[in-house]
């Protein structure tokens, strides 16, 4: 009877082992943790570190790790704009990037961009000249304007235009976009990021 039971108890096991262990990634699991490294970095005036792949896409960690789903995602491939970010206040396209490239350095996104109650100025702008539709651009046009403006505080319309011309507004809302760059231009006066 004994040994019955404890048949019963091996067959059991066996089974749950074979049933629920990941026998496909198994050979991986060593691998993957091999991999894993501890970055560290600034994310909206908050120190972060995370022990992950160092070449995961940064667009991914900030979006799912951290839940910023301002930043967005659309071609994946450097042409659009939606997923920049700014790091070390100069806009970079958050899905061409890794994790590690973040590392010891300053990421903002658009939840980050303000420091106060108030919005950014450069936000203030777009609401101020509807430049937005759908607004799914919109994050991206805005930390690339910040990016730009704090680089070049005074620019001509022409510059703007240039400065924003690897950003895709499938709406087509580019003019109310490059009054409201113009108009937080003026409001940012010399261009620090933040309010002190
Ligand atoms: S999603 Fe990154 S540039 Fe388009
Ligand atoms: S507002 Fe819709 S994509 Fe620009």
């Amino acid at each position: 009877m004994e040994e019955l039971a404890m048949s019963q108890n091996f067959y059991r096991f066996s089974r749950y082992i074979l049933v629920n262990f990941d026998w496909l990634n198994f050979p991986f699991t060593f691998i993957y943790q091999k991999m894993k490294k501890t970055i560290r970095f600034t994310l909206n005036a908050q120190e972060v570190a995370h022990e992950i792949d160092p070449e995961r896409s940064l667009l991914w960690l900030l979006r799912i790790d951290h839940g910023l789903t301002g930043t967005k995602y659309g071609c994946g491939m450097g042409h659009c704009g939606t997923c920049t970010v700014l790091i070390d206040d100069k806009p970079v396209r958050s899905c061409q990037v890794t994790a590690e490239f973040a590392e010891g350095k300053e990421v903002v996104t658009i939840e980050g961009l303000s420091n106060t109650e108030k919005l950014h100025p450069v936000q203030q702008a777009f609401v101020q000249h509807d430049a937005l539709q759908c607004g799914y651009c919109t994050p991206g046009m805005i930390m690339t304007a910040t990016g730009f403006l704090l680089k070049n505080p005074a620019p001509s319309r022409e510059q703007i235009i240039e400065g924003m011309d690897e950003n895709f507004c499938r709406c087509g809302a580019y003019t109310r976009i490059i009054d409201a760059i113009e108009e937080a231009a003026l409001s940012m006066k010399g261009g620090v990021l933040h309010e002190k």
